[in-house]
């Protein structure tokens, strides 16, 4: 039995589970979440010893361990993908959406345009709207079973709209794509001929799956201008609340632009228990991150073979990287409303809607698929029950 096998009993504070929130999102509290991307795992016990031994030490003094910190995630990045970073680029603020926000402020002005890609994690279009910027959607096109960027269209939209920043997601939540060298070169290209900054945020970057590669953006030659959001321990390690953020900037300017501003707003103050966490999760949790993406892979397998063979209904798109998975509902021919009738009130089970990450999307669910095998196949098998029933 794997460690990721245990299952450990729902927290009503967990936002996850909080009937509020369940209430508001699906009309009931009566379901099992599956909708937040965070885990039901434990973190790696080197995580809960270092943080334990902080706790047992019981002095909260002010306290910075930073250099320690982006030392660390150096390190862990030069070993697992041969990337040479300089500790002395990042910028710590406390957590990969306050980076974002902080970007948009740094790079752009009131009124620019910020292209995404959607189908896309839905908070990009909060925090887009919530500086002032206007969404430039440059939707992925789905070809040969898979999603890919529609080139043609961004290079259209980069001529004639205002945009100044694309909003890379890599690898991409919802729809699981691990963004290939080839893609990215001509993402570059475009970004490089236009002027546009890409803000590339990698936080899912560790979960990647047989056969797939993940490529930072800063693995490229030509992306000095560019900036990466090298993501938090947050996916990788499971320490969703309580993660900071880390904002990588090569070039000087730049670098003093952002740092000026997160300095000038205190935004680098991260909690003691964090940073020791972060420090023991990089340097000693490559084990069990090893093991996680192992655990995930079988049950993305097992999703797979589910459905080909019992509930073909469904389609998977089958992701190359992150936790999350991207479901087509729109071979049962039923409505939005139905579907979430179907999922929500009958199968009891709290799926994210497709629409959350693009308007043509309501068709689809995507799920979090960061828990124990047996919860997962649970799931699957009491829809499937539920749609024989139809
Ligand atoms: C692509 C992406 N970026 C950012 C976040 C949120 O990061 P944080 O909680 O550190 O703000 C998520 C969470 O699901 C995500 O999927």
């Amino acid at each position: 039995m794997s460690i990721f096998d245990i299952e450990h009993s729902p927290e009503n504070n967990f936002v996850k589970n909080n009937p509020k929130y369940l209430k508001s999102m699906f009309g009931t509290a009566e379901l099992q979440p599956f909708w937040i991307a965070d885990m039901d795992f434990k973190v790696a016990s080197a995580i809960t010893e270092s943080q334990t031994d902080i706790v047992e030490r019981g002095i909260y003094a002010y306290e910075d361990i930073t250099p320690m910190v982006t030392k660390a995630i150096s390190d862990w990045n030069f070993r697992r993908h041969n990337l040479k970073l300089n500790p002395e680029y990042f910028i710590q603020v406390n957590g990969v959406l306050t980076a974002i926000a902080i970007l948009l402020r740094t790079l752009s002005e009131e009124g620019d345009g910020v292209m995404i890609q959607t189908p896309v994690y839905h908070q990009f279009f909060s925090v887009i709207k919530g500086a002032n910027r206007k969404i430039i959607d440059n939707p992925l096109k789905f070809e040969n079973s898979r999603y890919t960027f529609d080139f043609e269209q961004m290079e259209n939209q980069l001529k004639s709209e205002s945009t100044k920043i694309i909003l890379l997601c890599n690898p991409h939540n919802p729809v699981g794509r691990v963004w290939h060298q080839k893609e990215l070169e001509t993402l570059i290209k475009l970004a490089n001929q236009y002027q546009v900054t890409i803000v590339s945020d990698e936080v899912h970057s560790e979960i990647v799956y047989s056969n797939s590669k993940f490529n930072s953006i800063l693995s490229f030659s030509n992306t000095e201008n560019h900036i990466a959001i090298l993501g938090s321990p947050a996916k990788t390690f499971g320490m969703q609340s309580n993660a900071n953020g880390y904002i990588y900037v090569q070039n000087k300017e730049l670098f003093e632009k952002n740092y000026n501003l997160v300095t000038s707003m205190y935004l680098h103050h991260g909690g003691a228990l964090t940073a020791y966490g972060t420090l023991a999760a990089y340097t000693k949790g490559e084990v069990w991150v090893n093991e996680l993406v192992m655990y995930l892979e079988e049950t993305v397998n097992w999703i797979d073979n589910f459905l080909i063979n019992d509930l073909p209904q469904i389609t998977m798109i089958k992701p190359e990287g992150t936790y999350q998975v991207w479901l087509d509902f729109s071979k049962l021919k039923i409505s939005e409303d139905e579907l979430k009738e179907l999922m929500f009130k009958n199968a009891k089970l709290g799926l994210a809607p497709g629409y959350w990450f693009g308007d043509q999307y309501n068709l689809f669910m995507r799920m979090n698929i960061a828990s124990p095998k047996q919860k997962i196949e649970d799931a699957f098998k009491t829809l499937k029950q539920v749609i024989d029933n139809l």
